[in-house]
């Protein structure tokens, strides 16, 4: 038997009503009001206890102690919100208001199945007020909508994501983590297999735009663009016929041997001179800069090694910045560039599989105030991934630092503990489903809650995100008992000294 919570009162409409109880109901959860022959779902919103003989002028603390134990609980009344979530059924919002005394009923576990776990996909965790409850997320609308998954530090944020990409892992899931801590290479996925790729490009798999964004050369320096595409080209075919040695050091060869045929002629000409020599002089430049990154060797493209049905990952945390950067860049752009081929033409490089890629630290890349060499391909992959089975999730600690542009097209969001008024205003500013109840909901979750909202699941869901055990970093560091272990190892270490000193006679 369901139970009854409360009666409506006052003046309902259709997606708000206020409720009387008797009894103590909590925020978050779940009810419904049966109507106009539906059964209407809600969430309890907004609570308010009161008393029905003490009245607000009553200012004396004994006074009110006395009446209270006199009458208990049973002179006291609750007054509540319920926000409608729409029907059972199709959650549509009912085109009337409940009548004034409509039963406010808890919602049973049938029904919230019905809400949260019916559906395909992939289990999050619990439906907050109700852990009975599991919630899935839909994963089609999950990977081509793109996700969000926003907090402060040490919220929950790569527990969340770790959590998804495992139990993608379980459903065959392609997925490709950008690792800007090294953290996920240390994690333990037990639903599937784990592939390392070292973040190198050759410079071969490099186009012209890509090597004149590298090495500065400017749209009109068009001297500088033919010796930069001469000396690409020789690199290429010498590369081709595998008499290549270093690809980039093989244009700089290109670039001399040319300066000094041009320094020889009958004729000087200074401008093509110079020309060659700055593309000389930027390329060498631009090996002092990225060589991080470039790998000349026999590296295949990271694209080429993807391998399908497993979490790929890219350990980022030994790159600089702007060495990330590129090869973000580069990478998203060749995923996009070959799913298209895939899709349409079938020319080209291709890439057969659909493909969900996270980045951590969303915000550094594609920053709101920052031009960043990544955040074009990042704002387009978020606007036409979809078509392409290219999907995108953005991990970001600092959600008001993030684009806002690429933010506004992640249709799902996991939002967990948010506290920060400035993060908050720009999260909805770019999200039209988070409402302003759910907003004033942020600052008051604990570690592992979450706001889940979107495409990916039917209603917005408060959640507990499981718990996920095959991490080994993220906790807080015991610094006090890390400070005490040194200072006892020195201790130590100190003691057996002289030790071995006596031991010695000296
Ligand atoms: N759903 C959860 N259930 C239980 N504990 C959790 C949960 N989520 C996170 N934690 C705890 O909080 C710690 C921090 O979580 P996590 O590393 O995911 O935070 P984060 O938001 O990614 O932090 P950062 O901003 O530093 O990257 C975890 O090590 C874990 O102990
Ligand atoms: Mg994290």
């Amino acid at each position: 038997m369901s139970d009854i919570i409360g009666r409506c009162y006052g003046e309902t409409s259709p997606t708000k009503v206020e409720f009387v109880s008797k009894t103590v109901p909590a925020v978050n959860e779940y009810v419904y009001l049966e109507y106009a022959g539906k059964t209407v779902m809600g969430i309890i919103d907004n609570l308010l206890r009161g008393s029905f003989t003490l009245s607000d002028d009553l200012l004396n603390e004994d006074t009110i102690g006395k009446i209270v134990e006199i009458e208990g609980q049973n002179d006291q009344y609750i007054r509540g919100v319920v926000t409608i979530l729409g029907d059972l059924e199709k959650l549509e919002i009912p085109r009337t208001p409940a009548p004034i005394g409509t039963e406010i009923k808890r919602a049973t576990i049938e029904q919230l199945s019905t809400l949260f776990s019916s559906h395909e996909g992939i289990r999050i965790g619990t439906v907050l007020s109700q852990p009975e409850v599991e919630v899935k997320l839909d994963v089609n609308k999950m990977v081509s909508r793109h996700l969000g998954i926003l907090a402060m530090t040490g919220a929950g944020k790569s527990n969340a994501t770790s959590v998804i990409i495992d139990e993608l892992l379980e459903l065959g899931g392609t997925i490709l983590v950008f690792d800007m801590h090294s953290e996920y290479g240390k994690t333990v996925f037990s639903n599937g297999d784990k592939k390392e790729i070292a973040p190198k490009i050759n410079p071969r798999d490099l186009n012209i735009p890509e090597f004149k964004k590298l090495c500065n050369v400017s749209d009109g320096a068009t001297n500088q663009e033919k010796y930069l595409r001469d000396a690409y080209d020789v690199a290429r075919a010498l590369s081709k016929e595998g008499k290549g040695n270093n690809f980039v050091e093989d244009m700089i060869s290109f670039c001399l041997n040319k300066a000094n045929e041009l320094e020889n002629a009958e004729t000087k000409n200074r401008s093509h001179i110079d020309a060659v020599n700055q593309i000389s002089f930027k390329l060498e430049d631009m090996l002092r800069k990225y060589g991080s990154i470039l790998d000349s060797t026999n590296v295949s493209d990271i694209v080429d090694v993807i391998e399908v049905g497993k979490v790929n990952i890219i350990p980022l945390s030994s790159l600089g910045e702007t060495a990330t950067d590129i090869l973000v860049k580069h990478v998203l752009n060749e995923i996009l560039y070959r799913r298209k081929n895939f899709m349409t033409t079938g020319k080209g490089k291709t890439l057969d599989f659909p493909i969900f890629n996270i980045i951590e630290e969303a915000h550094i890349l594609a920053s709101q105030r920052r031009p960043t060499r990544s955040k074009e391909v990042i704002g387009r992959i978020a606007r036409e991934g979809r078509k392409f089975g290219v999907g995108l999730c953005l991990v970001s600690q600092s959600p008001k630092s993030l684009d806002s542009e690429s933010l506004s097209q992640l249709n799902n969001l996991i939002i967990l503990r948010l506290v920060e008024p400035s993060d908050q205003a720009h999260v909805q500013k770019s999200s039209e489903s988070l409402s302003e109840d759910l907003l004033k909901k942020l600052p008051s979750l604990n570690v592992g809650e979450a706001v889940i909202l979107g495409q990916m699941t039917k209603v917005p869901t408060m959640v507990k995100i499981d718990e996920f055990k095959g991490r080994s970093i993220g906790n807080d560091l015991d610094i006090l008992g890390l400070w005490q272990s040194a200072k006892r190892e020195k201790e130590e270490r100190k003691k057996q000294q002289k030790r071995d000193l006596i031991d010695m006679g000296l």
